[in-house]
């Protein structure tokens, strides 16, 4: 088992070595520097480089114009995506702790971004019923990343159901929790409101008909849901 985690932590070193940090945009390096040093251990919570390219390939690939994030952090996903989208793109960011996107806002600036954002402050429950009580959002975004409270995922697959437009893509980070989602006999003496959350997620997006799905295992979980209805 040891030996596994030894090869899986080389493998993710040599991954990011040989393939992420070369091709890593200037300004999203910055932001992952300055994360680390504000931060410290707490800047592991930004999306690893390898998984930002994931998403700003998927956004390339889809042509996406319009997109949400809920948990932004200090912003390295939000940059990927900004960067991925096309110069009249607009992602739509929510996050209820500003002072983090503060750190990272220099960045966006000099990426020459900062025009696709609009960052809204708040609790990322109020601002999707907020979005879905204007009409004209429905089956609006092209794509939405969630990487926020683990416990409400579920909740924020009913609402951006209605806000991604169908062949659409929601996709859920932290899916396989550093790896705690798998049944363990230590289960029941660790106390995880979050794995239990995922775990309850992860079944129930199995079998939701309303959507395809696919558990990608990079970083701590990727899940892609494309909606189908
Ligand atoms: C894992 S971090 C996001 C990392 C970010 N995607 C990145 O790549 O840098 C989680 C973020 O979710 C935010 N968050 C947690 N619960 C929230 C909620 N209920 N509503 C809005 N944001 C929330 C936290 O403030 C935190 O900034």
């Amino acid at each position: 088992m040891k030996k596994c985690i030894l090869k899986s932590e080389a493998l993710t070193k040599y991954i990011l070595e040989t393939n992420a940090y070369p091709r890593e945009h200037p300004q999203l390096k910055d932001l992952r520097e300055a994360t680390v040093n504000k931060y410290n251990e707490k800047s592991t919570m930004s999306v690893p480089v390898d998984e930002g390219q994931l998403i700003s390939m998927l956004l390339k690939i889809m042509n996406a114009k319009k997109t949400l994030e809920i948990g932004v952090f200090t912003g390295y996903s939000l940059l990927a995506t900004a960067l991925a989208l096309p110069d009249d793109g607009k992602a739509i960011a929510i996050d209820q702790n500003k002072e983090a996107y503060e750190v990272g806002l220099p960045f966006i600036r000099k990426a020459g971004v900062e025009h696709k954002i609009n960052y809204i402050h708040s609790d990322g429950m109020i601002a999707l019923n907020n979005l879905l009580k204007n009409e004209r959002q429905e089956g609006e975004f092209d794509f939405a990343f969630v990487d926020a409270d683990k416990e409400n995922y579920i909740n924020y697959h009913e609402l951006l159901l209605k806000l991604v437009k169908v062949g659409g893509i929601i996709a859920y980070d932290n899916t396989l929790w550093f790896g705690s989602v798998a049944p363990s006999e230590h289960d029941e003496q660790v106390e995880d409101t979050a794995r239990d959350a995922l775990r309850k997620l992860n079944s129930f997006l199995a079998s939701d008909s309303r959507i395809d799905s696919s558990l990608v295992s990079i970083a701590d979980g990727l899940t892609l849901c494309r909606r189908l209805r």
